[in-house]
């Protein structure tokens, strides 16, 4: 009765079609993720003196259900460092998205294939991400091209704000610029209520953290979730998060998704449901 009632409510507020609902998972099915930001998002775990100590842990493997668009566009097994042909200017290491990607799989099988869309680069500020600048356009199209092997967007890892901390007028500008950002990606990803699990910073390069950390905590819109960096490790460099950090904080990503999925119907609904009821009556869209 209760998932009768789940499936109707489902297919009332567009979250699932019903058919939708009667499809198994293939692997033209990708479940599919975009990873955006600055440096942290980008990996800088275990990189020490400009080399990465090529240390992967267990929470990070590769696995067949695990892929990643490629720079050049291609669907290949991911692995770490996830970012390495994305931020070429930097030496990448390790980042949330492999632990991610495990541990959504460990909690979630009904994902099927993970496929990353890895797009962060080092030390970019908020601005340079907008609407019509080159790293929105790279990213929206390579979303599009990650969509064409089918497949579904189910949200949007972001890690950023380092950048922004460092003049007061940038920070006092920071929620109203991320706000615009996340609708006019939802708009172009033509999927409105796109989930977004973002990172509140721990510490940043300037000194107006605290400003864009409570925009982050407080950003107004639905289907946003924010995970806290506060604690998390960082390496001796002091600028970037460890490898265990790093681990630590793709799990509280994948927790985080998670609690934004209506499915799978079966085993978790009661939790999601709670959740989902929670979000649709507080935060309502306009239409
Ligand atoms: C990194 O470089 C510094 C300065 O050159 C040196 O003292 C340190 O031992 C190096 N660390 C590693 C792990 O290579
Ligand atoms: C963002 O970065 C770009 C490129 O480095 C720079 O030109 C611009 O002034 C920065 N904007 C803000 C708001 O920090
Ligand atoms: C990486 O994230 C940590 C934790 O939030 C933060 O302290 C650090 O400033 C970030 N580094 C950069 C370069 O953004």
């Amino acid at each position: 009765m209760l998932a009768l009632l789940w499936l109707m409510l489902l297919a009332y507020t567009g979250w699932v079609s019903p058919a939708g609902l009667a499809q198994a998972t293939t692997s033209e099915d990708k479940s599919i993720f975009i990873l955006a930001g600055q440096s942290n998002m980008s990996g800088r775990g275990g990189v020490v003196n400009d080399t990465w100590d090529g240390v992967v842990p267990p929470e990070c493997q590769s696995n067949p259900s695990i892929l990643r668009l490629s720079a050049g566009l291609k669907w290949v097994e991911a692995h770490e460092p996830l970012h390495a042909d994305i931020d070429v200017k930097k030496i990448c290491g390790v980042g949330p998205g492999m632990a991610f990607a495990n541990s959504v799989l460990d909690k979630d099988s009904s994902l099927g294939v993970v496929g990353l869309v890895p797009c962060a680069i080092g030390g970019t500020n908020i601005s340079e991400w907008a609407r019509g600048s080159y790293l929105y356009s790279q990213l929206v199209r390579r979303a599009g091209v990650a969509l064409q092997g089918g497949g579904t967007i189910r949200a949007i890892l972001w890690y950023q704000g380092e950048s922004d901390t460092v003049s007061q007028e940038d920070a006092k500008s920071y929620k109203g610029r991320l706000e615009r950002f996340f609708e006019d990606l939802r708009t172009d990803l033509q999927s409105p209520m796109l989930p977004v699990i973002q990172v509140a910073l721990a510490s940043g390069q300037g000194p107006f953290i605290e400003t864009v950390r409570i925009a982050q905590l407080t950003i107004d819109l639905p289907n946003v979730r924010c995970v806290d960096a506060k604690g998390l490790q960082l390496q001796p460099d002091g600028l970037h998060l460890s490898t265990p950090a790093q681990v630590h904080l793709g799990e509280m990503f994948a927790d985080a998704f998670l609690q934004t999925l209506p499915i799978p119907l079966q085993s978790n609904a009661p939790k999601r449901f709670h959740n989902f009821v929670c979000e649709f009556f507080f935060h309502r869209p306009p239409n």
